[in-house]
């Protein structure tokens, strides 16, 4: 390519990356309302299955690809290959579709049917990896295996690249930090679910820097403790999050204690969302809404504890989400009772970048 059309195709990407800024991020934040034991109760919680895609990938793979652009590590026309189980492959494919890059993607063949048939629909390559093949650490393999040496491929790399914790960092924390004060609170928790690390680990620094006392909890199945044991056991059916080992960005040394659900509950209180509340999401959007009831048990009841929906219920549609699922003891779910929800969207207007209002009380409120 002559300099003159790398200009020109990087001018075309730029404005192609500021249209799509609009689709992804700045999501409602959710009063759910809630008793448990009879006892009302409010949880807040992020969206994010109201994101371009459907996920709160989007706002990763947006910031991974804008970064790469700015930095000159993505040219037009390269082929962009991730390893991942779902979410991320989506993001990716709709997003670096849209820029005009073709997309591969590398996944366990265990993943939901609905995941692969949307990555392909969004004009991406799957390239399914057995668990012969080394399951989700073989996807890694393979796709490190695939852009070794290829200098038109470009390999964002979700579970080692620090754009992943700074996508959370720049906008999803600033973003809980506003709506709530917009209601004249402060947030004194959040809990997430560990995929890759990049929800706790970023949203987690933006609101310590703002709020220093405030508690951030790791979430994992119950049935798989690998964030507690520091390896591989058990199965689960969370898909999204506890991907067989502690990814490079997380740090939990930085972090309170794990929390953990059952996927049971989660699969059970999903449900609740959804029959409820209208809330179509996802199983891990069950399990973060469990964990955040057990921390707010642990803080007392009007702590305000905040988690995220990470993506919505279409891509589960072929999974235990639509069972019937057997109630176990020591479940959470049959305790609680949802009871409603309000959703706020206000944030900071009056300045382009949130970060830089973190000082400052909430405009016009
Ligand atoms: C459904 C779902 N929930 C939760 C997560 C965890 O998010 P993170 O990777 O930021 O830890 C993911 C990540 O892919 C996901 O797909």
């Amino acid at each position: 390519m002559t300099t003159t059309a790398a200009t020109l195709a990087d001018l075309d990407a730029a404005r192609l990356l500021k249209g799509l800024r609009h689709t992804v991020g700045n999501t409602p934040l959710l009063a759910v309302h809630y008793t448990f034991d009879g006892d009302p109760r409010t949880l807040f919680v992020k969206s994010e299955q109201l994101n371009m895609t459907g996920s709160i990938k989007d706002r990763m793979a947006l910031h991974i690809l804008e970064t790469a652009y700015r930095e000159g590590t993505i040219r037009p026309g390269d082929t962009i290959a991730e390893a991942t189980s779902g979410n991320t492959g989506i993001s990716f494919s709709a997003i670096g579709r849209a820029l005009g890059h073709p997309v591969r993607i590398f996944m366990p063949d265990w993943m939901s049917r609905e995941r692969v048939d949307l990555i392909r629909s969004l004009g991406a390559e799957v390239v399914p990896v057995s668990a012969e093949q080394g399951g989700f650490l073989g996807s890694i393999r393979m796709s490190e295996e695939y852009a070794a040496g290829n200098e038109h491929v470009f390999l964002p790399r979700q579970f080692a690249n620090e754009g992943n914790v700074r996508a959370h960092e720049l906008t999803t924390g600033p973003e809980i930090w506003w709506q709530l004060r917009f209601q004249f609170r402060t947030p004194d928790a959040f809990v997430a679910g560990v995929g890759t690390g990049g929800t706790v680990m970023g949203v987690g620094r933006f609101l310590r820097r703002v709020a220093p006392a405030v508690k951030v909890y790791p979430l994992e199945p119950a049935e798989s403790p690998t964030l507690r044991t520091g390896s591989k056991v058990g199965r689960h059916r969370i898909q999204g999050i506890s991907d067989e080992f502690i990814p490079h960005i997380l740090d939990l040394s930085a972090l309170d204690a794990v929390v953990d659900a059952s996927d049971g509950d989660a699969v059970l209180m999903a449900q609740q969302l959804a029959g409820r509340l209208g809330l179509g999401v996802g199983i891990s959007s069950g399990a973060n809404f469990i964990g955040a009831v057990k921390v707010q048990q642990e803080l007392g009841r009007d702590a305000v504890v905040v988690t995220v929906f990470p993506d919505d219920n279409k891509k589960y549609l072929s999974t235990a989400l639509l069972q019937d699922e057997p109630v176990q003891e020591h479940f959470l779910t049959p305790r609680i009772r949802l009871t409603g929800y309000e959703a706020f969207k206000r944030v900071c207007h009056t300045c382009c970048d949130l970060e830089d209002c973190t000082q400052k009380l909430p405009h016009g409120a």
